[in-house]
C-alpha cells in the first residue's frame, strides 16, 4: 500500500508500508469541492504537524441535489483512492456526504477511522436564550437519517428553523464570498429564521463558514454563528490520540491538494479561501473510479475541455475574455502570417441571428457571447482576395489560412476551459449567410462561431478513437 514515511530530513515521501497505519501517515479530508477547506483549516491550526491530503469532488459539486445512492458510490471511491495514499483516517468533510454515506462507509471499511460532519445542532440548542435556532443545509443534509436524528434527540425543547440557501454552494466555489447574488441567497435565508426570533445559526454545509464574515454582517448582532469544524479537529485529534496515531510534534506537515476538475481553478480559491498556496493535482473519473492525472500539465486542459451547450446567465469578465483571445493570438502560424480575426458578438438580436443561421441551434442562445472566428487570405495573399473564398473553393491560400485559424481556435477553447468557461466550436452555417450577420466581405471566411459564457451542464463521458485505430507507425 502506497503511504507517506518519513525521511532522514523528516520530508514525507510517497513510499510503501505493510498495511500498518503509522503516525506519519496522511490524514484525509473528503468534500464535494471547496467547503471542505473549512475543515482542513480547523485542522490545520489544531493539529500543525500532520500530513494531509484533500480531495475536493468538483467534477461532481453539487452534491446537494445528488441521490443517495450516487453519494455513497463517490464516497466509496473516494475512500478507496484515500486508502491507496496510505491514509491513517479520513474525514467526510462534506455534511451531504456524511448524511448519506457516513454508516456505510464504517460498514465498507471498517479497519478505518472516519470523522463525519453533523449538524451542530446540540450546541446549538444548549446556547440559544430565544428558544430558536436556524440551520443552514443542503437538501440532502435535511432529508437524510442523520439529520433527523440530531433534531430528535438534541433539539426537543428549541424551535428549528431551516433554510437550504439555493445556489449558496456554487457561489462559494466560484470565490464569491459577499458579492450581490451571495448576499441575496444569505438574505433570503437568513432574515425569515431572524424575523421568527433565532439567535443562533448552525452551518450545515461545510462551505458555508467561508461567508461567516457576511452572514455576521446580515444578521447585524442578531444572532451568533456555529461553525462546526473546531470541533471536528477536536474530535480528529482524540481519534488519532486513542489510536497512537497523531503526528511527532517536531515538524511541519505537508499538504496535497486533488481536484476531479480544474486544478488551477482550485488553487485560485484555496489560496483565496484559505491563504494556503499549492498547486493541486488532478484526478479524473474514468469508468466509476478516479484515477490520478499524471504530471502531463498540457494533457490536463485537453482532457477536461469538452463541448459546452448549456450555460449560465453570469457574463464574462472582460480580463477572462481577454486571456482567451490572447492565447488565438499567439497561435503559431505558416510564415507567421497570422491569418485570423475575431468578431466578438453582444447583441441579443445579433446572436439571435447568428444561431439561426447555425442550422437553428438555439441552445447558443444561453452563451453571452459568440466569437466569431474569420480566417482571412487577403492576409496572406492579397491577389487571392479575388478567388472564391467558400466551401467550394480550390484557393490554396484560403485553406492555409483556415489551417492555421483553426489552430488559433483550438487554443482559444483550451484557454476558455482553463478560465473556468465553457465553448463549443459551431460549424454549421454557410459562407453566403453568415457573413453579412457581421458584415464581413466577400474575401473573408468564417471558420467558426464560438459561444462562450459559464457552463451550465456536465457533458457525458466523451467518445474517443482508441490511439492504436489512429495511429500508424513507418508507414500506412
Ligand atoms: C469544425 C467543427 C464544427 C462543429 N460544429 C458543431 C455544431 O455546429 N454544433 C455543435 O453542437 N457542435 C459542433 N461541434 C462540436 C463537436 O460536436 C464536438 O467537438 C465533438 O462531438 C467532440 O466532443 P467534445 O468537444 O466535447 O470533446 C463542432 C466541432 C468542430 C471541430
Amino acid at each position: 500500500m502506497k503511504a507517506y514515511c518519513k525521511s532522514a530530513r523528516h520530508k514525507p515521501l510517497l513510499c510503501y508500508n505493510l498495511g500498518m497505519p503509522s503516525a506519519a501517515d496522511p490524514i484525509a479530508i473528503y468534500d464535494s469541492g471547496v467547503g471542505g477547506l473549512s475543515v482542513l483549516r480547523a485542522i490545520r491550526e489544531l493539529l500543525p504537524q500532520e500530513n494531509l491530503i484533500y480531495f475536493g469532488d468538483q467534477a461532481h459539486v453539487p452534491y446537494g441535489q445528488r441521490s443517495m445512492e450516487e453519494l455513497r458510490a463517490l464516497a466509496e471511491v473516494a475512500t478507496r483512492f484515500f486508502i491507496a495514499q496510505g491514509a491513517k483516517l479520513v474525514v467526510v468533510a462534506c455534511n451531504t456526504a456524511s448524511a448519506a454515506a457516513l454508516k456505510q462507509l464504517r460498514q465498507s471499511f471498517p479497519e478505518m477511522p472516519f470523522v463525519g460532519m453533523e449538524p451542530a445542532v446540540k450546541p446549538a440548542s444548549e446556547q440559544t436564550h430565544s428558544g430558536r435556532v436556524g440551520v443552514l443545509a443542503t437538501p440532502a443534509t435535511f432529508a437524510g437519517e442523520l439529520y433527523a436524528s440530531v433534531v430528535a434527540r438534541f433539539a426537543q425543547d428549541v424551535q428549528v428553523h431551516q433554510s437550504v440557501c439555493p445556489g449558496l454552494v456554487a457561489q462559494i466555489e466560484k470565490g464569491d464570498l459577499d458579492g450581490p447574488e451571495t448576499r441575496r441567497i444569505l438574505q433570503e435565508a437568513i432574515e425569515p429564521m431572524l424575523a421568527a426570533g433565532a439567535d443562533t445559526l448552525v452551518m450545515g454545509c461545510t462551505h458555508y463558514p467561508f461567508v461567516i464574515p457576511l452572514i455576521e454582517e446580515l444578521a447585524g448582532g442578531r444572532a451568533q454563528v456555529i461553525d462546526p469544524s473546531p470541533a471536528i479537529a477536536r474530535q480528529v485529534k482524540r481519534l488519532l490520540e486513542a489510536g497512537g496515531l497523531l503526528a511527532s510534534a517536531d515538524q511541519a506537515g505537508e499538504m496535497r491538494f486533488y481536484t476531479s476538475a480544474e486544478p488551477r481553478q482550485f488553487s485560485r480559491i484555496l489560496k483565496q479561501l484559505t491563504a494556503i498556496q499549492s498547486e493541486a493535482r488532478a484526478l479524473r473519473w474514468e469508468g466509476g473510479e478516479i484515477e490520478q492525472v499524471k504530471g502531463n500539465a498540457m494533457l490536463e486542459p485537453i482532457v477536461h475541455r469538452r463541448s459546452i451547450r448549456k450555460y449560465t446567465d453570469q457574463a464574462v469578465e472582460p480580463e477572462k475574455l481577454e486571456t482567451v483571445l490572447t492565447a488565438a493570438r499567439l497561435a503559431p502560424s505558416g510564415n507567421n502570417k497570422q491569418p485570423w480575426h475575431f468578431i466578438v458578438v453582444r447583441e441579443q438580436e445579433r446572436r439571435e441571428a447568428i444561431a439561426r443561421v447555425c442550422n437553428n441551434q438555439t441552445w447558443m442562445l444561453s452563451a453571452p457571447l459568440f466569437i466569431v472566428a474569420v480566417a482571412d487570405a487577403s492576409e496572406r495573399n492579397p491577389q487571392m482576395a479575388e478567388l472564391p473564398m467558400d466551401e467550394e473553393t480550390p484557393n490554396w491560400e484560403l485553406k492555409r489560412a483556415i489551417r492555421d485559424t483553426a489552430i488559433a481556435v483550438e487554443n482559444l477553447l483550451l484557454e476558455a476551459d482553463n478560465q473556468g468557461l465553457g465553448t463549443c466550436w459551431v460549424g454549421f452555417f454557410t459562407q453566403d449567410v453568415i457573413r453579412p450577420l457581421v458584415g464581413l466581405p466577400r474575401d473573408k471566411f468564417v471558420l467558426a462561431v464560438i459561444p462562450l459564457g459559464y457552463p451550465a451542464e456536465e457533458p457525458n463521458p466523451r467518445t474517443r478513437k482508441p490511439l492504436d485505430e489512429i495511429v500508424r507507425y513507418e508507414h500506412w
